[in-house]
């Protein structure tokens, strides 16, 4: 007889999410990114204009997430995960605090910071346990590494992967994200309509769309008052 699976927790997490362990949220109000405007940084003609800029700007990013420590949200969900939940991150960061923290099911849509690819072959990627990427690092094909990150205008490859794990979700956490980027934003709409949702973002009730449930509060106070709620009853259902 096959042992019954424990219901799956998928959990979509945004820049919020890492926001109270110090890295900066993007749409902040000024429509910068650490100063920086994003078709400067963060776009492929960027990259092509000037990828010193570019890389610089990344090493810069790296160097920020070495140094950040994952927050009492980002262990709340890989304690979940110890406790015999089932649970899938699906993050739109590029940091790894979700990994540090302990979660051991963790899909970056975005991509990586940790990582240097191919510019081109996507199938070639390098971990950068140390140091950044220069011009003139070059990949096993002999062309110029980049950031492993997705780019404002380029395909985001692990999309549909995503989908299939939202569609067959027992229940959703949505933390820390507008929902304003495509096609992440369109991630919840695979969701089972049976499946319970949660959002926790201070401005969750602005953000919040129809049949998704608010908690207007910072991360890590929304993230482990819930957890605690779901080990407390053992599932998600209320
Ligand atoms: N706890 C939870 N949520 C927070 C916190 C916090 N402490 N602080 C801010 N937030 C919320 C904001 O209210 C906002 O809704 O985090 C959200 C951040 O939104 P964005 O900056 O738009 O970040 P995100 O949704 O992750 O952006 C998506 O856009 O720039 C690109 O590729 C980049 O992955 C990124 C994507």
């Amino acid at each position: 007889m096959s042992e019954r699976q424990p219901p799956h927790l998928v959990v979509l997490t945004g820049a919020g999410i890492s926001a109270e362990s110090g890295l900066k949220t993007f749409r902040d109000g000024d429509g910068l990114w650490e100063n920086h405007r994003i078709e400067d940084v963060a776009t492929p003609e960027a990259w092509a204009r000037d990828p010193a800029t570019v890389l610089r700007f990344y090493d810069e990013r790296r160097e920020q997430t070495r140094s950040a420590r994952p927050n009492a949200a980002h262990r709340a969900l890989a304690e979940l995960e110890t406790a015999g939940f089932r649970v899938s991150v699906v993050t739109q960061n590029i940091d790894d605090l979700h990994e540090r923290a302990g979660s051991r099911h963790v899909l970056h849509l975005h991509g990586e910071i940790l990582l240097a690819r191919s510019s081109v072959d996507d199938d070639l990627r390098y971990p950068l346990p140390n140091g950044g990427i220069a011009i003139g690092d070059l990949c096993d094909k002999g062309s110029q590494l980049r950031p492993d990150v997705v780019w404002f205008g380029e395909s985001v490859p692990r999309y549909a992967e995503a989908c299939d794990l939202v569609a067959e979700a027992d229940a959703l956490l949505v933390v820390g994200t507008s929902l304003a980027v495509m096609p992440a934003a369109l991630l919840l709409e695979q969701a089972p309509l049976e499946a319970p949702c949660w959002l926790v973002d201070p401005n969750a009730r602005e953000l919040t769309p129809a049949g998704v449930s608010p908690i207007a509060e910072p991360a890590s106070r929304g993230v482990p008052e819930l957890v605690a709620e779901w080990q407390a009853r053992g599932g998600f259902a209320d």
